[in-house]
């Protein structure tokens, strides 16, 4: 099972996103997949022109010569894409919305319906790959992943592919083990991404009862709001006093 994971975070290397992915592909690993983490801020990706030259003039291919060439190779022959991204404004990051604008040529351009009487593209490959999300955001809370969610299911809908597994986590900052007396939460929050990882290679998808671990909160709410503000009020008095000295 080839499994590529697209990592959206500018952070790229240090970003909590980073982490949650690494740890999952590092079980998907063990259990025999072969994994890679691209990060996309590290790569040349333009923004989609909407001239449809893609669809009509060099069909499946996109006239704008970048990295975006080498990316849809690694998506279109992948079995499980990993869709990684911090939470940006209830969304993805802007990085990762001009990649998934980019997937454009994978469609063809004519309509159909699907299952459920819904209006999509039409395929152009015969097969595409199964689509995971992996996300992290700041403040404490699952429902700020509404809107992702949906983005995905509805994207993945369009290229005749479905969300198969979706891994969040509020107070995703914490995951840097900024609070020595997390660790062990953190640790063992590691221990059940790889858990899921190896349990998705082994039976195709994330047990209810890893699922049910991997959604509990890192830290009581309340806890996480006053270290959270007592953090921020720090940085800024910082800030006031190096400009005043
Ligand atoms: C521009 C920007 C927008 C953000 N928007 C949200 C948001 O809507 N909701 C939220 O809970 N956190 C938000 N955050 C916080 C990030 O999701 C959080 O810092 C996350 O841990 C970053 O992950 P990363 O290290 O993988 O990049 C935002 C951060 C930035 C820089």
């Amino acid at each position: 099972m080839k499994i590529t994971a697209f990592n959206g975070s500018p952070r790229a290397k240090r970003s909590n996103t980073g982490i949650m992915v690494d740890e999952f592909l590092a079980g998907a690993s063990k259990a025999g997949a072969d994994t890679k983490q691209i990060y996309l801020s590290t790569k040349k990706i333009g923004s989609c022109m909407g001239c449809f030259k893609c669809w009509i003039h060099t069909p499946g291919k996109c006239i704008i010569k970048d990295d975006m060439t080498e990316l849809l190779e690694e998506v279109i022959t992948s079995d499980l894409i990993i869709m990684a991204t911090p939470l940006y404004v209830d969304g993805v990051t802007g990085i990762m919305k001009h990649f998934m604008d980019r997937f454009i040529p994978l469609a063809d351009p004519r309509f159909e319906k699907d299952e459920n009487g819904g209006w999509r593209h039409k395929k152009r490959f015969t097969k595409y790959p199964d689509i995971m999300v992996i996300s992290n955001c700041g403040m404490p809370g699952r429902e700020h992943f509404q809107v992702l969610e949906l983005h995905f299911r509805r994207m993945a809908r369009n290229f005749h592919s479905s969300v198969i597994a979706e891994i969040y986590i509020d107070t995703g900052e914490l995951l840097k083990n900024l609070i020595p007396l997390l660790k062990p939460v953190i640790a063992s929050y590691k221990k059940n991404l790889r858990n899921a990882g190896v349990e998705f290679v082994e039976s195709g998808k994330i047990s209810d009862k890893t699922s049910k671990k991997l959604s509990k909160p890192l830290l009581e709410e309340d806890m996480f709001i006053r270290e959270a503000n007592k953090y921020w009020d720090k940085q800024l008095k910082s800030i006031k006093s190096e400009e005043n000295s």
